[in-house]
């Protein structure tokens, strides 16, 4: 009887481990070829280097057509082939057991572009449409920048190296408002829910480099908004980012305006009775940008109270709104700088453009205080040569920053403050805005914990002197 059990037993145990066997083979293992009774051609391509290998399968239910484009290297060739039979998959799977309507075919079209090509890189992006009437996505897209010397993709982490928390903020930051653009331009309502459920840090990886000065990203419809907007082709300019690109990697691939000259200042001892050394004692520069705002008041107060200096970079077309705390500021011994008149990408502007929006605001500043301010904070960070030269003309000195907060994103007085905290170092500069009331209300903080280790918080005009370095920029003084 217990022999009898076993035996039943184990012929159970054997049947469900085949059924298992089977039923993987069926979902998981089978060729993507079994559909079809396919057939592969090569064929030659305007590119150098390049031949397209294409897969046809054309039966009564299924018309396929797949270009394979292949290098002479072979990890470039398996990391696209790789994508590419994933996507073959996703068609296998919906349409394995359907039959189309009735004298039609279900279709697959999987095809390649090459954006960009030369000796060390190559940008390319992989297309496919599908035609086979069911909920999955009609059309998918992937693409890569290889550096063809390794064979290896350039991710964006690649591409901002040590700057790469700060640069990926920025790139899924400029995503977002270029979908935001969009969706207003076609009268849809501006929802970005899945934008900011989808653009994370992580997902923002692959780029395309359609020429030496922009990067481009590519969506599928559905992918990061209302499918209703089809697919969307992001592009950035590299003067937006360069800031985050000052090594080989980028430098190689685009044409970067080095900002090395005068990114590391020497802090000096600055004339004045209540100036602290700053050569001797560590200073830190709390900057604040995009105001006066209805937050300032109270951010003005938290300095007074602790005996803290700061900077704040103005917009110039705030300043005639709130006149009485741009006079506090300057009573109290902050540094009052320039932001622009209206916030503007000072790189797409031209050099006249930029002076008016520079002259404007110092104009409204010093009928404020009766100074002119000398520190100009770009919006953005975005800076290139016409900005350089509009700054030496003006006899202005541009101050960038060495710890982002990123306070713009992440609404949250303890992230902020913690971040401070984290990255601080002597002669750091600290980007705040005094528009969020989650960053006046991080500044407590940061404060008393930064005094107990030593920290004296001093305007730029005490770490750096008036106008440091014209024509040039600033990030840190160390
Ligand atoms: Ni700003």
């Amino acid at each position: 009887m217990k022999k009898l059990l076993i035996l039943w037993g184990s012929i159970t145990v054997f049947v469900l481990i085949l059924i298992a066997l089977t039923i993987w083979y069926i979902f998981v293992h089978a060729p993507t070829t079994e559909l079809g009774y396919e057939k592969y051609r090569w064929k030659d391509t305007k590119y150098a280097r390049i031949r397209t290998k294409i897969a046809i399968s054309d039966t009564d239910q299924i018309s396929s057509t797949v270009e394979y484009p292949t290098t002479e290297k072979k990890s470039v060739n398996d990391i696209i082939g790789k994508k590419i039979d994933e996507f073959r998959t996703t068609f296998n799977t919906e349409v394995r057991f359907r039959k189309p309507p009735r004298g039609q075919k279900f279709e697959q079209n999987i095809s390649y572009q090459v954006i960009r090509q030369n000796k060390e890189y190559l940008s390319l992006a992989t297309t496919a449409f599908r035609n086979n009437t069911s909920d999955f996505p009609e059309r998918e897209t992937a693409y890569w920048t290889f550096d063809m010397r390794s064979g290896r993709v350039v991710t964006l982490r690649d591409l901002f190296a040590d700057k790469a928390t700060d640069g990926i903020a920025r790139v899924t930051l400029y995503i977002k408002q270029a979908i935001a653009a969009k969706q207003k331009a076609a009268n849809l309502p501006v929802d970005m829910s899945i934008a900011d459920a989808v653009l994370t840090p992580q997902y923002v990886s692959n780029f395309l480099t359609p020429d030496r000065s922009s990067l481009r990203f590519d969506f599928w419809p559905g992918e990061v908004a209302d499918p209703e907007l089809g697919s969307l082709s992001v592009t950035l300019t590299v003067d937006n980012l360069q800031l985050f690109m000052q090594n080989e990697q980028a430098r190689s691939l685009f044409g970067i305006v080095p900002i090395s000259q005068a990114t590391h200042y020497e802090p000096k001892k600055v004339e004045g009775a209540t100036a602290p050394n700053c050569v001797r004692v560590k200073c830190i520069a709390l900057t604040f940008d995009d105001g006066p705002s209805k937050y300032t008041d109270e951010l003005l107060d938290t300095l007074r109270d602790k005996r803290a200096h700061a900077s704040f970079f103005l917009i110039g077309k705030n300043v005639a709104q709130r006149p009485d705390i741009v006079k506090r500021q300057k009573a109290e011994g902050h540094t009052i700088g320039n932001h622009t008149w209206s916030h503007p990408w000072l790189t797409r502007l031209s050099a006249n453009e930029i002076e008016i929006q520079l002259t404007q605001t110092n104009d409204a500043i010093s009928a404020q205080t009766n100074e002119k301010p000398t520190y100009v904070r770009p919006p953005n960070g975005a800076v290139n040569q016409t900005v350089y030269a509009s700054l030496e003309k003006l006899n202005m000195t541009a101050v960038l920053w060495s710890v982002d907060t990123r306070d713009w994103a992440d609404r949250n007085s303890q992230i902020v403050a913690n971040r401070v905290i984290a990255g601080v170092k002597p002669g750091a500069i600290i980007i705040l805005h005094d528009v969020h009331k989650t960053s006046v209300q991080a500044v407590p903080k940061i404060i008393d914990t930064l005094q107990k280790n030593g920290y004296v918080f001093v305007s730029l005009d005490e770490m750096l002197g008036p106008n440091a370095a014209p024509g040039k920029i600033i990030m840190n003084a160390q």
